[in-house]
């Protein structure tokens, strides 16, 4: 069994939603023997921005591409792979401006391929290939944007930024786990979102642990 763990707060120990993501993947490795663990740090591997030469040479056909389209697509390419091959995508990150951080939108620019994460048909439809992989996203925010308990409750872009691209991938039912409000709040209400994290993070392991075990 694979896991890749994906991290995209440039913090380092002070991270709210790498301090998480490292306690569930903790919980995972305890209960599921031989877990193999594929880390990516995106603030120390921040995938390359969208250029106009991937532009083009990604919507090339494969085998029209010439050596130079090949190179350029060479960074996605990997990374599609190492996505396609893992079992379980954990993917943490702070929320920005409402939305994800730039990072973790350059993650998602270089894993949307035709025929590679998603097949485009000939009747036009699209079917992605990631329906296999149980995927958790974790967020920490600094507010409290759950429904009626902030004024920015209704602002909210982040949730649905990341459940688009990857339903078009195939990840139908993702886990979401947010995490907050961790810095717009008293101590108190930090200490216990946080909690309210840790123990929501428990039933997603729970959750994978027991599916993992009816399949095998
Ligand atoms: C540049 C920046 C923008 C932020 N924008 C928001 C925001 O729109 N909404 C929010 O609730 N918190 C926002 N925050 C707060 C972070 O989401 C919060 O501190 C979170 O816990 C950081 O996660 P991390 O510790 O994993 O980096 C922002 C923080 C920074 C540094």
């Amino acid at each position: 069994m694979r896991l890749m763990h994906v991290d995209a707060s440039p913090k380092r120990q002070l991270s709210n939603s790498k301090m998480l993501s490292a306690y569930f993947v903790e919980t995972l490795k305890k209960r599921i023997p031989g877990l193999t663990v594929d880390y990516l740090d995106l603030s120390v591997e921040t995938p390359p921005h969208v250029s106009g030469d991937f532009a083009k040479a990604t919507y090339t056909p494969a085998a029209e591409r010439t050596d130079a389209m090949k190179k350029t697509l060479e960074y996605s390419d990997q990374l599609c792979a190492r996505v396609l091959m893992s079992d379980l995508l954990v993917f943490a990150m702070p929320m920005y401006n409402f939305s994800m951080p730039s990072s973790f939108k350059a993650f998602i620019d270089n894993l949307v391929r035709t025929n590679l994460t998603y097949n485009f048909h000939e009747d036009g439809t699209t079917t992605g290939n990631l329906t296999r992989q149980k995927t958790l996203f974790i967020t920490a925010r600094g507010a409290d944007l759950r429904p009626g308990l902030s004024p920015w409750s209704h602002m909210d872009a982040l949730t649905p930024a990341l459940k688009s691209p990857f339903a078009f991938l195939g990840v139908e039912n993702p886990w979401f786990v947010d995490a907050q409000p961790l810095q717009f709040s008293d101590q108190v209400a930090r200490e216990e979102a946080l909690k309210r994290a840790r123990s929501e993070l428990d039933a997603v392991a729970q959750e994978w642990v027991a599916s993992i075990a009816r399949l095998q």
